[in-house]
């Protein structure tokens, strides 16, 4: 009996290690044949039950059975880790198409692109064309074209970032009203958007660099009128159809009369308070606009007796502030993905 018992265990023992060397299931069904099929080790160890006395036969088999029984265990197991193997081989080859895509970072459009495309989609509908001048400019297009004289004082708030001597980076779009008109001849419809530079110090509201849309529209007869309707428009479209718009007498050396227009504030509705969205003004303020000045279409050798037009230059970032509620204009160009995805 213990003759048995020391054979089945070495049996096992060699059955166990050609199951570990066996490592594709072609070997694994080979070392089954070899131990547990009809001529294999096991029946060749149950032969021998018959030479053992009639008393001893039930407790040979049974101890036969439960090596047969540890054995087909074993096998099992390693079937099924062969089998998970190779199943983890297959899924890292195969493509699953219904696995949920990885999103990728797709970015999206700058909250002061958005403003300025909504307001050139607005003037294009209306025949406007989309024009974008240099961001460095001579005093010529920035200052004197404009009728600002190198003596002016209005020449103060613009004078900033010197290239040369009468080189500068644009305080202001309106450069491009002159190199419009010296280009084209009236009729004329354009909107310029872009980036202007001026030396003021840097704050919530203030940047060295911001940027502005340009109107320009001159022909014949173009009167004030003119003017209010389409900026009355495109405030209706930026902040809503009800929108009141108002024109503050002011002055600009390019425009005569001049007008400050601001927007009534869509959320408080003018009461202003403790509104964010205006900052308790009620309104919001655009920018600058006005009738182009004879003077300035005199320089460009069209006679305001036949020529008249107008013009305007917005700030957008006070639009995007506004619009999307931000307390700081640096925000915008801090390049903060956390801040942007906010926006998108
Ligand atoms: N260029 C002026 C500025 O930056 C804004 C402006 C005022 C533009 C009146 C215009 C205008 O075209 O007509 O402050």
């Amino acid at each position: 009996m213990s003759d048995l018992g020391q054979r089945l265990k070495q049996m096992q023992a060699r059955f166990e290690d050609a199951l570990a060397a066996a490592q594709d299931p072609k070997s694994v069904d080979a070392v089954r044949v070899a131990f547990l099929g009809r001529n294999g080790e096991v029946t060749k160890v149950r032969r021998a039950i018959g030479s053992l006395a009639a008393n001893e036969r039930p407790s040979a088999g049974r101890v036969i059975n439960e090596a047969v029984a540890r054995m087909e265990a074993s096998l099992d197991a390693t079937l099924r880790k062969r089998e998970g193997k190779a199943f983890e081989a297959a899924l890292e080859q195969s493509i699953d198409v219904t696995f949920p895509a990885q999103h990728p970072n797709v970015g999206s459009l700058h909250p002061i692109r958005r403003v300025m495309d909504d307001i050139a989609s607005y003037f294009e509908r209306h025949g406007f064309a989309i024009v974008l001048g240099p961001e460095a400019e001579p005093d010529y297009y920035n200052f004197d074209a404009l009728n600002i004289p190198p003596d002016h004082p209005a020449r103060e708030g613009f004078d900033s970032f010197y290239l040369s001597d009468d080189m500068l980076l644009r305080p202001h779009t309106s450069p491009m009203q002159i190199r419009t008109l010296e280009a084209f001849a009236p009729p004329v419809a354009v909107i310029v958007p872009g980036k202007c530079y001026r030396r003021d110090a840097v704050d919530a509201r203030h940047s060295f660099m911001f940027h502005q849309v340009e109107g320009l529209l001159v022909g014949e007869a173009i009167h004030f009128g003119h003017l209010k309707g389409m900026l009355i428009g495109m405030c209706r479209e930026l902040f809503g159809v009800d929108t009141d718009v108002r024109f503050r007498p002011s002055y600009f050396p390019f425009t005569e009369p001049s007008a400050e227009v601001d927007a009534r504030c869509p959320v408080c509705q003018g009461s202003g308070g403790t509104c964010r969205m205006c900052g308790g003004a009620g309104w919001i303020e655009l920018g600058g606009s006005g009738m182009v000045h004879p003077n300035v279409l005199r320089n460009l050798k069209y006679d305001p007796d036949v020529y008249s037009g107008w013009a305007f230059g917005f700030g957008l970032e006070r639009i995007a502030l506004r619009r999307y509620d931000i307390d700081d204009i640096r925000r915008f160009f801090e390049n903060d993905p956390q801040f942007l995805e906010q926006l998108a």
